[in-house]
């Protein structure tokens, strides 16, 4: 049996990437590293951490000797890289710690497997999984992002992804490692921490609170279901050259303010509100520091070469996804609240 290691994988994507491999790759052992920081929560992966191919390691990438000694001890045919600091507000107000994870963590895993793997990588990959916010910010409409289109990172935390992705590329063209990376665009759906944008605006609604817009809501981005990325996540890993980059995403564009009325309208019938009564909490706020304005992404090159396709309609996406928040309100309350984060210390004090 192979050993597969995914890092972040108690995060929202990285949880749908490891249910994935965990379920539908009986061949493979899958190791899920996640330091479990705020938004890592091991009740994403209920259902499967009993699986007798799964195994969680807690542990934090930024951690260099904790890193080499698990890259060390265990042999592992593939890392596929996900753990990172996510959010862009985060990153305006604390942009170290997103050079601590993004950067200094992808090249300490870079490192433990160039020095474990030494020279010998037949049969060997090392999956990047990166975002679409590398390339900057898009103005005209009907232009789209490219896997050759220039990298403009604009936030502390898009430019820490681009760092990353400099680095991947780099240890190929130094050390001959054998990577490949992907660049999705904005992916929404269950498990999704709210402190983005459809989450937070589904707790709100449920809990009438005011849905903050940042400046006019003119924004715009391109939205995935978070496991159709799973599933081009499995083709690329599997199917990608090495050294390539793919782009990801669902062609799939809204302007935020219209995407949130689409959620106000789906929330009226769910709760079975008045028509129009939730669009009231809409609440126009100052705007983000440097805000991207447009971000879409051209998937040609991954459909055409590796014949993935997104499955899911949005309509279909956002309703399962509405769904899934109301019937896991606990779930809402207790990322919220940090309660998971307080059970799980205790469990693994001391490792
Ligand atoms: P997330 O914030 O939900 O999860 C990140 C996970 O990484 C968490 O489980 C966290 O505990 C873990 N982590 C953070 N720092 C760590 C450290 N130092 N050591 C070990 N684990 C650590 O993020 P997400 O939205 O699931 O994004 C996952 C990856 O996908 C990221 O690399 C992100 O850049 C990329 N991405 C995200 C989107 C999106 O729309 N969310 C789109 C494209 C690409
Ligand atoms: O494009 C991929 C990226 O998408 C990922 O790499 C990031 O990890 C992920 O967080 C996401 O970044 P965004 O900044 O696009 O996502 P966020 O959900 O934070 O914001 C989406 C849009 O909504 C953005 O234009 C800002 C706006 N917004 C966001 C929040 C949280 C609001 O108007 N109000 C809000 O309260």
């Amino acid at each position: 049996m192979k050993n597969i290691l995914i890092t972040g994988g108690a995060g929202f994507i990285g949880s749908h990437v490891v249910r994935r491999f965990v379920t539908n790759h009986p061949e493979y052992h899958i190791y899920n590293l996640d330091a479990l920081t705020y938004a890592g929560n091991l009740e994403n992966l209920r259902d499967v951490e009993n699986a007798s191919n799964y195994t969680f390691v807690k542990g934090d990438i930024v951690d260099a000797s904790f890193i080499d000694q698990l890259i060390s001890e265990t042999d592992f045919h593939g890392i596929i890289h996900l753990a990172a600091e996510s959010h862009v507000d985060r990153s305006i107000s604390d942009p170290l710690s997103f050079v601590m994870t993004n950067v200094v963590g992808t090249v300490n895993l870079l490192n433990a497997a160039r020095k474990t793997w030494k020279g010998d990588f037949s049969g060997r990959r090392f999956y990047h999984v990166s975002t679409d916010e590398v390339y900057g910010e898009l103005h005209d409409p009907g232009t789209f992002f490219v896997e050759t289109t220039k990298y403009d990172p604009r936030s502390p935390y898009s430019a820490s992804k681009a760092s990353s992705d400099h680095f991947v590329r780099a240890y190929q063209s130094t050390y001959g490692l054998p990577i490949v990376i992907s660049n999705c665009s904005n992916n929404y759906g269950p498990n999704h921490f709210p402190e983005k944008l459809i989450p937070l605006m589904i707790h709100n609604i449920i809990n009438n609170k005011p849905l903050p817009v940042y400046g006019k809501g003119e924004n715009v981005r391109d939205w995935l279901f978070v496991e159709d990325h799973a599933i081009a996540i499995d083709v690329i890993f599997h199917d990608g050259k090495n050294g390539e980059t793919y782009n990801i995403g669902g062609h799939n564009e809204w302007k935020n303010l219209d995407l949130v009325l689409v959620l106000c309208r789906l929330m009226d019938q769910k709760l079975g509100r008045e028509k129009g009564e939730t669009e009231k909490l809409i609440t126009y706020v100052t705007d983000r520091a440097g805000h991207d304005l447009r971000y879409a992404i051209d998937a040609t090159k991954l459909s055409e070469e590796l014949g993935w396709k997104p499955s899911l309609q949005f309509e279909e996406g956002l309703e399962r996804t509405v769904d899934w928040y109301l019937s896991n309100q606990e779930w809402l309350q207790n990322v919220t609240s940090g309660e998971y984060q307080k059970y799980y210390e205790g469990m693994y004090a001391g490792r």
